[in-house]
């Protein structure tokens, strides 16, 4: 018997260390948090994926009344992304969320403060996506500070991979 040990390199970083793509990427992700249909979670995110041909697709969750028929925004630029460009390669991905602060208060003030994580099924929807085309980076937005990583593999490990 063995212990394997599994390593996630993340890059820890605050909006002024990143490059002005990077920089335009986060601010497409926030804004896309306008777009998000979450009446019931109130829970706002929104996503930028740079794609290979230099186009940037956004995409925010779109939430149902019949809850899992709902999106999450990852898959929905994931998804929308795929099916404008097909066969164009996913480049970078940021996300960012989003709550309303209240009565009085700056809108900035709404974003998460801890960088924002995407959930299992996205992780999953996207490696997809990667091993189409190589690695997709990752920023994960928060008010507080930023993550960054390599790959959505790095978000996945013994990931479910071949059927
Ligand atoms: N959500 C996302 O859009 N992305 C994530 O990474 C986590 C969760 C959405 C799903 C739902 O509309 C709301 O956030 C609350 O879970």
């Amino acid at each position: 018997m063995k212990d394997i040990e599994l390593k996630t390199k993340i890059r820890e970083c605050t909006l002024t260390d990143l490059s002005e793509m990077d920089r335009h990427l986060v601010s497409r992700a926030k804004e896309a948090t306008t777009r998000a249909y979450a009446p019931f979670s109130k829970y706002q995110v929104g996503a930028a994926l740079l794609l290979d041909n230099g186009k940037i697709v956004e995409g925010s969750n779109q939430e149902n009344a019949a809850y899992p028929s709902g999106t999450c925004a990852e898959r929905t630029a994931a998804f929308y992304a795929s099916s404008a460009n097909p066969g164009v390669a996913f480049k970078k991905l940021a996300i960012a969320a989003w709550m309303d602060p209240g009565e009085g208060k700056d809108r900035e003030e709404g974003f998460q403060k801890a960088p924002v994580s995407p959930c299992g099924g996205c992780r999953q929807a996207l490696l997809e996506y990667e091993h189409l085309y190589g690695d997709v980076e990752v920023i994960l937005y928060g008010s507080d500070k930023i993550y960054i990583l390599d790959s959505i593999k790095a978000l996945l490990p013994l990931a479910f991979t071949d059927f």
